[in-house]
């Protein structure tokens, strides 16, 4: 377990356990619970060593940090700083991205099932597209039209009919999935395109999400670059960029093993270098955009215990962050570590636990099964691997508050996003009257 926790930069001292040089009980005394934790320095560090590890095998390439994992602003400008593109899937999202320091044109934007406005708000910020249907070709051309803009780069989506992913949900390719553009429409997409004036061009795919076996990055690649090639020998269509899409997976078990960075880079790279090679299609963009790679083990969520009850064959602890806080337990039976910050270690008497929220449905149960030492309340619960798809999946369901999110590193912890408050509650809305 030790070793588990090192992978994710997390430290034990005297029996608390220590992020980003923080200790988790001084945390909670200062920031009260629930509480993300951020680790400012885990996402600088698997930013690069994943950028470094893509290096090695080609020089031109762009990392697009997935925005939907986590739109936390300081983690926006954290990642802008350190170089990162982005990819985003709504106008929220670019919202956000711009504010916090992205340029317009670092971003591509891959949303789906478009409105009229999302792509006007998109070319009159200067944010490429990435369509995602066919359909949608002529509805952008009429906007493009009403707004008198010259055609921008686009890009397509592919849907290589090869899907992967932890969960049903999470497969995001294959032959009725409702992404992308199926290998029968996509040279129709381009030609179209070009019909419509379109110059300059880019290519996308993104396969799932969760993904930790690398020969199914592989055989989408290759599904992917065959597709690809079609489309050039059928067009005479030099790409910007091939874009590979994010799903690169973390372990959220200590018996899973981390991605090897390596093994994956040269794989995909591999395939990739190949294919230009052989189109003549040298010097292009190689992408990808992962968001749970790079920023899921940099936060634990902090929670307290305050029931302690047992039914027949169970023993429940009952914290104060539920399935607002953290919905990938309930909406996926994702499995995420926890670790009772205040006594890490502790010899003594073990039981198992089914840990629950405190929302008001059965299924608000953050994890089971677990063998912890005999909780007391009070205690204090870390759930770990929670900065993808976390807070960003996070709602205010029983009309709970959004816990607050803190930024840690070198000892120092700062509040990057405000705990909600009861007036937060009743912001924008309005008795009826009259009616
Ligand atoms: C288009 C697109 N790109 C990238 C991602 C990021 O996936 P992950 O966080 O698994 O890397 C997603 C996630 O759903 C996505 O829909």
């Amino acid at each position: 377990m030790i070793e588990f926790l090192k992978q994710k930069n997390l430290e034990v001292k005297k029996n608390h356990l220590f992020i980003g040089g923080c200790d988790c009980v001084e945390l909670v005394e200062k920031y009260d619970t629930p509480l993300y934790v951020i680790n400012k320095d885990t996402i600088v560090q698997r930013y690069h060593s994943l950028k470094n590890a893509l290096l090695e095998h080609y020089d031109k390439i762009e990392i697009h940090y997935a925005a939907k994992a986590n739109t936390n602003m300081s983690i926006l400008k954290l990642l802008n700083e350190e170089g990162a593109h982005l990819d985003c899937v709504s106008t929220g999202e670019i919202y956000l991205a711009l504010k916090a320091g992205f340029a317009p044109e670092k971003i591509l934007y891959t949303g789906n099932n478009y409105r009229d406005d999302e792509f006007q708000f998109a070319l009159e910020k200067g944010v490429m597209i990435n369509l995602d249907a066919l359909s949608q070709i002529k509805r952008l051309v009429n906007v493009l039209d009403a707004v008198n803009m010259e055609k921008p780069l686009i890009s397509f989506r592919v849907n290589p009919e090869f899907g992967g992913g932890f969960h049903d949900h999470c497969i995001t390719a294959g032959p009725d999935i409702k992404f992308g553009i199926l290998d029968s429409e996509i040279i129709e997409a381009y030609k179209k395109a070009q019909q419509y004036g379109f110059t300059k061009f880019g290519i996308h795919t993104h396969i799932g999400s969760g993904i930790l076996d690398i020969s199914t990055f592989k055989v989408a690649a290759q599904k992917y670059l065959d597709i690809i090639s079609k489309i050039k020998k059928n067009l005479d269509i030099d790409f910007e960029f091939i874009d590979f899409g994010g799903g690169l997976g973390i372990p959220y078990r200590p018996s899973e093993k981390p991605l090897d960075l390596n093994e994956y880079s040269t794989s995909i790279l591999d395939l990739f270098k190949k294919k230009i090679e052989e189109l003549n299609l040298n010097g292009l963009i190689f992408s990808i955009e992962p968001g749970r790679y790079l920023v899921a083990e940099s936060t634990i969520i902090l929670s307290q215990v305050n029931t302690i009850k047992e039914t027949r064959t169970k023993n429940w602890i009952g914290i104060d962050a539920g399935f607002n806080v953290l919905v990938r337990p309930t909406m996926y039976g994702s499995y995420h570590e926890v670790v009772v910050a205040n006594r890490v270690g502790v010899k003594g008497k073990q039981l198992k636990y089914e840990i629950a929220g405190p929302i008001c449905e059965s299924g608000d149960v953050i994890a089971k099964d677990r063998t912890l030492p005999k909780i007391e309340e009070n205690d204090l619960i870390a759930i770990l691997d929670a900065g993808a798809y976390g807070f960003s999946m996070s709602s205010s369901y029983n009309s709970k508050l959004l816990p607050a999110e803190i930024m840690v590193s070198n000892g120092k912890s700062q509040i990057v996003r405000e705990r909600q408050v009861y007036e937060d509650l009743t912001h924008h809305q309005h008795f009826y009257q009259d009616l």
